[in-house]
């Protein structure tokens, strides 16, 4: 049967697919335009899709023979699940894989907001380090003792604050249900998300983006915070208001934040955020261990498998 693959996954994946399917791959660095997708996708059985290709009804219509949309990502927010459902086409996505690598990002960008690592980097090289020590040089915020407020305690937020149990950090957390296996592993505290702003020193987010979460840390939000609190996101960019967080950062209302996704992505470099010095950005890289990448390549390929060969594909996200 027909595959299209939006974008050149790692070789396991795209082996395993091609040694069952008729597989079109997207050689292009850059994502297909719009108008090529839905001409690329008229006669397939199966896509791969990236979390960057908008799948929408106009795509799903335009796939006459479609069965699943397998996507290369754990969130599958740019995909419109309801209406593949309404037509039995599969959505998969790839969970677990992802879990720890996509959580070292997160305790990186804590770490780099916190020690002013990228902000240090810079101050070297450019010539800025005139004085040998100062006991006031880059002074920054601590992690021992400190609490870390989780938001969304899925696969990826518990494994986070795994790794902030080992800095001996306090856990807080959000979540729609409570977690006791979680809140007995970590010893975290299930709060409103209100009461999580005001009393941690880190906020991490780790919800989907939904209709519930888009634009969940707004202004009013974000002045719930300590002054000296920083923000990690690398969940989704709009369930971040970036204007009220670029007046937030710019008012030192908060200390910093580190982000690995925008609001537009790719973001342009004229984002008023990236004229701050209380930031750290990344490109939307949280799950880019080699290893993770290539997991995640097989686990789209087998799931494409599964589903043309009239199973029900493990990672599905939709049943009918
Ligand atoms: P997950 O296991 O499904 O965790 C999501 C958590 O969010 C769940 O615990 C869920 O709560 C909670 N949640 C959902 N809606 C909520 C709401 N309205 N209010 C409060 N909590 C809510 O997913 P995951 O594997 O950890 O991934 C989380 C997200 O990270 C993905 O959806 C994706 O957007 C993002 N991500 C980004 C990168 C990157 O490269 N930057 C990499 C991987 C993942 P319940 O458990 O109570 O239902
Ligand atoms: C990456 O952002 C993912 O959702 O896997
Ligand atoms: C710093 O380098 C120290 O020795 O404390």
């Amino acid at each position: 049967m027909k595959v299209f693959v939006t974008r050149e996954i790692l070789p396991a994946g795209l082996k395993l697919l091609k040694a069952h399917h008729d597989v079109d791959v997207w050689e292009d660095y850059a994502p297909p335009a719009y108008d090529v997708l839905l001409n690329k996708v008229k006669d397939c059985d199966g896509i791969v899709t990236m979390l960057s290709d908008k799948i929408d009804t106009g795509v799903i219509d335009a796939a006459k023979n479609l069965k699943v949309i397998s996507q290369l990502a754990v969130g599958y927010d740019n995909i419109d699940v309801n209406y593949a459902t309404s037509k039995k086409i599969y959505v998969t996505n790839t969970p677990d894989v992802l879990t720890e690598s996509s959580a070292d990002f997160s305790f990186a960008l804590l770490m780099a907001i916190a020690r002013r690592v990228v902000e240090a980097d810079k101050y070297v090289r450019r010539g800025n380090w005139k004085v040998a020590w100062h006991p006031t040089m880059m002074l920054g915020g601590e992690l021992y003792g400190a609490t870390l407020g989780i938001v969304g305690a899925g696969r990826i937020g518990r494994a986070m604050a795994r790794r902030a149990k080992g800095f001996n950090m306090n856990i807080l957390y959000t979540s729609r249900s409570a977690k006791p296996e979680f809140e007995k592993e970590c010893g975290a505290k299930r709060v409103e998300l209100d009461e999580l702003l005001r009393q941690s020193d880190y906020v991490s987010l780790h919800v989907p983006l939904t209709n519930e979460t888009k634009g969940l840390i707004n202004a009013d939000k974000l002045a719930l915070m300590k002054k000296t609190g920083y923000l990690i996101s690398n969940a989704r960019g709009p369930v971040i208001d970036e204007t009220a967080l670029y007046q937030a950062l710019k008012g030192n209302k908060i200390a910093g934040a580190a982000l690995d996704v925008f609001c537009k992505e790719p973001a342009s470099s004229d984002n008023p955020l990236f004229s701050l010095d209380n930031i750290v950005v990344a490109p939307h890289i949280s799950s880019a261990g080699t290893a993770t990448r290539e997991k995640m390549s097989v686990m789209v390929a087998e799931n494409i498998i599964a589903a043309l060969s009239g199973n029900k594909p493990k990672n599905r996200l939709n049943n009918f």
